[in-house]
């Protein structure tokens, strides 16, 4: 069935703009070249096969184009973020210590569609607006302060002592977690992350994360009893306190794990990758220092060529026609970010990084019902991170080649970023 998918048709626009395609190219989003030189590769991609493809490497139709993409995102009737059935279903094949690990992450709103997201997301939906956001400047300058003062030395891996444990202590602190528990939140982010994976199939061991999910009930519970008893003043406060929600404790616990889980790897991997492309061009940061207002453009871009999420997933929920395709009901589809914000039909030289580039409508944050809660808040972090750094520190430097990212099919990983302070 897939090669029909893939049948060659004569190639360029239709009346109607679509593109369409002359050649088939089974796609693979973790070739060198699609990670690596995203423009050529993805133009290349949609030129062959057009802007909605069918991948055998991915058993999935992959949205290519910024329009698709977009339009995917909003159209959440027809594809479907829903993951509870599957969780379910998981359950029933796992032993019964595993339920724990299900339920929390069926609470998790980013795996549900409406109505049950609308009620999940509603409190917290003016919790991270802008001017709320904002009021956070000073706690996020000062951990950014902080973190910057324990630097030892020379030489530093900022990947590891400075955009790794930045995000951590953020969202510890608005979810008013006292300082001694905050060191635990790096590792925790981890462990939710094993919980996810252990979602997939033929993954591993049930014990780790029927352990980690455990403690997760417990302490969060604790946080929620003593916000209800003692308020912290904290974004948690205004959630748990919201007069619009009715949340239930485990909602609320699944709430806060995703929070930390979202926010954590996520703004790390911005950070890592804005670091990499300021060092890979001193004359960047430069520019930053004597430009501190350019900094709200600069991270748009950051975030269109080196963006955390490389793709999301969806389930076909109704069978219907997209991109000259027909999808149909219970196939996979992959809302292709990367591809978007490469898309030469949006962004003028897409593979060209231009800091001062504006308008600029990348999707890294998703878009529609599920566009990140968060959005506001890594964008503040990545400023006074960024700033902060590059202001102390006016001398420094990379200490030797950056390593290149690594990236699966959803998203990038981790890298050290090793520089010298130049103190
Ligand atoms: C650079 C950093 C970040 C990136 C790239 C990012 C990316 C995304 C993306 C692409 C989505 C959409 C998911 C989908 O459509 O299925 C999303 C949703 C979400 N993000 Fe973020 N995120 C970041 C930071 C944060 C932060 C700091 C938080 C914590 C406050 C957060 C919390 C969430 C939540 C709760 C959702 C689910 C929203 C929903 O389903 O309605 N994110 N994020």
């Amino acid at each position: 069935m897939a090669s029909l998918f893939r049948s060659p048709i004569s190639r360029h626009r239709t009346a109607t703009g679509h593109r369409r395609s002359i050649a088939a190219m089974d796609l693979d989003l973790t070739d060198r070249e699609a990670i690596h030189s995203p423009a050529s590769y993805f133009a290349r991609a949609r030129e062959k096969s057009g802007d909605v493809q069918w991948s055998d490497h991915h058993r999935a139709w992959v949205l290519l184009s910024h329009a698709e993409v977009e339009a995917a995102f909003r159209e959440s009737e027809v594809l479907s973020a829903d993951r509870s059935g599957s969780f379910a279903r998981v359950a029933r094949s796992r032993g019964e210590a595993f339920q724990v690990v299900v339920d929390l992450l069926t609470n998790w709103m980013n795996f549900r569609d409406p109505p049950v997201h609308t009620r999940l997301r509603e409190p917290v939906r003016t919790v991270f607006t802008p001017r709320a956001v904002a009021k956070l400047e000073s706690d996020i300058q000062e951990i950014v302060d902080s973190v910057l003062d324990g630097f030892d030395g020379d030489a530093v891996d900022l990947g590891a002592a400075f955009a790794r444990s930045i995000p951590a202590l953020v969202i510890a602190a608005i979810l008013g977690v006292d300082a001694a528990d905050r060191g635990r939140f790096q590792g925790w982010s981890d462990d939710i992350a094993k919980m996810v994976f252990s979602m997939e199939p033929g993954s591993a061991d049930d014990a780790p994360v029927v352990a980690a999910a455990s403690e997760f009930w417990a302490f969060f519970g604790r946080l929620v009893e003593r916000e209800r008893v003692h308020p912290t003043g904290t974004l948690l406060t205004a959630i748990v306190q919201h007069r619009n929600s009715d949340l239930t404790e485990a909602e609320l616990i699944g709430l806060c794990t995703l929070i930390l889980f979202g926010g954590h790897e996520t703004t790390t991997t911005l950070l890592t990758s804005s670091l990499a492309l300021l060092l890979e061009q001193p004359e960047r940061m430069q520019w930053l220092r004597e430009n501190p207002d350019g900094y709200a453009t600069a991270i748009e871009e950051f975030m269109r060529v080196g963006g955390p999420a490389r793709t999301m997933p969806r389930k076909i929920a109704s069978t219907h026609e997209r991109g000259g395709r027909t999808l149909e009901a219970g196939q996979n589809a992959f809302l292709c970010i990367a591809a978007a914000n490469h898309d030469e039909d949006v962004f003028t030289d897409p593979g060209t990084v231009d800091l001062t580039r504006d308008p600029n409508p990348q999707l890294g944050f998703g878009w529609g019902v599920h566009f990140c809660l968060g959005a506001n808040l890594a964008r503040l972090e990545a400023t006074v991170a960024l700033r902060t750094l590059l202001d102390r520190f006016p001398r420094i430097r990379a200490a030797g080649p950056i390593p290149e990212v690594r990236a699966s099919a959803m998203g990038f990983g981790r890298r050290p970023i090793h520089v010298s302070l130049g103190k």
